[in-house]
């Protein structure tokens, strides 16, 4: 499948904000893909999936995710706007006929990271969050921004530690993968130069 044709398929069901969004990460997704040399097809796929079910409400996706029996953190639970990565790579493969593991791992982590994420899940994970609307609405983001010129992951870490700080002056609670991932990030020396 080809993110054209999930494009279709997911347009009835999204908000025309959410589907705006979502077109414009796939639009950054496939111009760093490209600037990297990455698998543009498969970060295009990752990308249009990634918010399917962003826009439902989160007490809704509470009860969705308590009704699978999905493993649940105590972070989620508090904030379950977070299950809509994990609930949304479900329900792709169910109902949407996305067939990638890995897309659909990358699809699954896409609001905290993971440790294990390739440099087309990277594409997809940094054009998420420094799209031109997140970044006119927050422009401490350009440091993002400008970084996924020279290295997604340089990038990705960069957004986590601006993510940390702001957890910390709001007194946010901050998903264990998050940090997990930013620590893996850590170790590759990317916080070096
Ligand atoms: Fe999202
Ligand atoms: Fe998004």
């Amino acid at each position: 499948m080809d993110h054209l044709e999930l494009r279709a398929r997911m347009l009835p069901e999204l908000p025309e904000a959410m589907a705006a969004h979502i077109d414009r990460v796939v639009a950054l997704a496939d111009q760093l893909a490209r600037r990297h040399g990455l698998d543009v097809a498969r970060v295009r796929l990752a990308a249009q999936g990634h918010d399917l079910l962003r826009a439902v409400p989160p007490a809704e996706l509470l009860i969705r995710a308590e009704a699978r029996g999905m493993p649940i953190d105590p972070v989620e639970r508090a904030e379950p706007v977070m299950l809509h990565g994990p609930l949304g790579a479900l329900e792709l493969e169910e109902r949407f006929g996305v067939t990638d593991r890995g897309v659909l791992e990358a699809i699954r982590w896409h609001t905290p990271g993971h440790p294990d994420y390739t440099l087309e899940d990277w594409a997809m994970f940094v054009a998420d969050k420094v799209e031109p609307e997140k970044l006119r609405q927050a422009p401490a983001l350009q440091q993002v921004r400008d970084l996924a010129e020279e290295s997604l992951p340089r990038a990705a870490l960069a957004y986590l530690d601006q993510r940390l700080t702001e957890a910390v002056a709001k007194r946010w609670q901050v998903h264990p993968m998050a940090t997990l991932t930013r620590n893996s990030l850590l170790r590759a020396g990317l916080n070096e130069g």
